[in-house]
């Protein structure tokens, strides 16, 4: 059996960590990809509600090895803080969790940069959640970022290498006439964790290559989501990582043929938090409904979601580009209730009737959605299979997958475990 890849299929916040916590009971190891603590993942098991940013989200179970990928920027002092309140809730996780040598540092000075960045925009902000996500994919690709190798340095090599780049962060935070930072006390808290995070540290490569001749089934858990990837989303209304496929191997290190399944997680309507176009967004009363019954507040920062119907121009766009094999559909059960309820098939723009998903946010932004009205269904759904499903469900499901050209192989009707129909 090849590796698992989980991607997100729209705006972030799909329901990805409900099934890779699901997908773990076939799977021996999982590593996270990329990003960092911008995502919140949140697993419901029999112990309570486990809310991630880090750490990968397969971990509850005793047999799940989780790595965080090469292709994510970590916090080290936010990473020890969620892996000791897991330890707190009674999850052992000794030995069962590891940081990837490449995998980036995010520097204090990143979230203040961070701060500044989104300041100087204005009415144009990205609705960045201020964790130094972008400052420190910008030092990665500047070949200017500090990797979590260094923490097996001694602490004079450590301590230079965190002057070095201090001194160059200083000289950027002056143009903003902002405090400046102290390479003496970042190196001393540094110094002060070192033992504890090199204990983590591992060569990702040698690992996979270990994983693999081991026979152990992995897992790549993606966060945020396709229309949020640096290259293929709304740009500039995007993280700063590769959140596709793309993303999936290099932040992992493995390769096309390790990869034998691609889930995409669609929610069964949309929601986007930040700022950036969003053709079927629901202003106003309709769009506060659903974020009601879906609960739509983030796990990261608590904003608001914004909230729409499901788009299917957008989601087929996801499906091409990641080479989705299966999509799990969440939250179905938080458009139970509706009398009727919307997808939009294709876009105007500019008069014209378009189908592909428009590369450029200007043009995204005159996308008038063309909708379809189906027929809604009401009550519980709490049904061990589809079959159990109403019927208005079952044709929503069906027509979904007609229109995506893909199988909905897992039907999430529910934050719980027990909530999932498998097809
Ligand atoms: P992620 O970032 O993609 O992992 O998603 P989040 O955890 O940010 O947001 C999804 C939210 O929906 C969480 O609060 C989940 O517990 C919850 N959830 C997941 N699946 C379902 C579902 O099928 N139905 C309902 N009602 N809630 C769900
Ligand atoms: P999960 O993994 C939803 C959004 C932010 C903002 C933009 C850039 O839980 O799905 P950043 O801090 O990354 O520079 O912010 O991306 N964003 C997310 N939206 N879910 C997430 O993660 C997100 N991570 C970032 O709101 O619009
Ligand atoms: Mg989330």
């Amino acid at each position: 059996m090849g590796a698992t890849v989980v991607v997100g299929g729209q705006w972030g916040d799909e329901g990805k960590a409900k099934i890779v916590d699901f997908l773990m009971s076939e799977h021996d190891v999982v590593i996270r990809y990329q990003g960092g603590a911008n995502a919140g993942h949140t697993v419901v098991s029999h112990d309570g509600k486990f809310a991630f940013h880090l750490i990968p989200s397969g971990v509850l179970f005793p047999h799940i090895t989780g790595v965080l990928g090469s292709g994510m920027v970590i916090d080290p002092f936010g990473f020890i803080d969620e892996f000791q309140q897991l330890v707190t809730r009674g999850i052992d996780l000794e030995g069962r969790v590891m940081i990837s040598s490449s995998a980036h540092v995010v520097m204090p000075y990143h979230k203040i940069v961070d701060n500044l960045l989104e300041a100087e925009l204005k009415d144009k902000k990205i609705g960045s959640t201020g964790k130094g996500i972008g400052p420190a994919y910008t030092d990665k690709y500047s070949r200017k970022g500090m990797r979590f190798s260094s923490f097996m340095l001694d602490k004079e090599d450590l301590f230079e290498e965190v002057k070095t780049r201090v001194d160059f962060a200083n000289r950027f935070l002056e143009v903003f006439n902002a405090p400046k930072s102290s390479a003496e006390k970042i190196a001393a808290d540094f110094a002060n964790i070192k033992e504890i995070i090199s204990h983590f540290v591992v060569d990702l490569h040698e690992k996979v290559t270990e994983f693999k001749k081991d026979g152990k089934r992995i897992l790549l858990e993606g966060a945020q989501g396709t229309l949020l990837d640096i290259d293929h989303g709304t740009y500039p209304y995007v993280t700063s990582s590769s959140c596709t496929i793309g993303g999936a191997l290099s932040g992992s290190g493995l390769n096309h043929r390790d990869i034998s399944k691609v889930v995409g997680i669609f929610k069964s309507y949309v929601t986007r938090v930040g700022n950036g176009p969003f053709p079927t967004e629901l202003p106003g009363e309709e769009g506060q409904i659903l974020r009601d019954r879906g609960a739509e507040y983030g796990t990261t920062t608590g904003r608001p979601r914004r909230c729409g119907w499901f788009d299917v121009v957008a989601a087929r766009y996801a499906v091409e580009l990641n080479g989705i094999t299966d999509i799990a559909l969440t939250k179905l059960d938080v458009l139970s209730g509706y009398k009727t309820v919307k997808i939009a098939t294709s876009y105007q723009l500019d008069g014209k009737r378009i189908d592909k998903f428009p590369q450029d946010v200007e043009s995204l932004r005159r996308c008038v959605p063309v909708y379809e009205e189906i027929e809604g269904w009401q009550g519980d759904l709490d049904a061990s299979s589809f079959d159990g499903l109403p019927d208005g469900a079952k044709k929503y499901v069906e027509r979904l997958e007609r229109e995506l050209g893909t199988k909905i192989t897992y039907i999430s009707t529910g934050p719980e475990r027990k909530r999932m129909i498998v097809r």
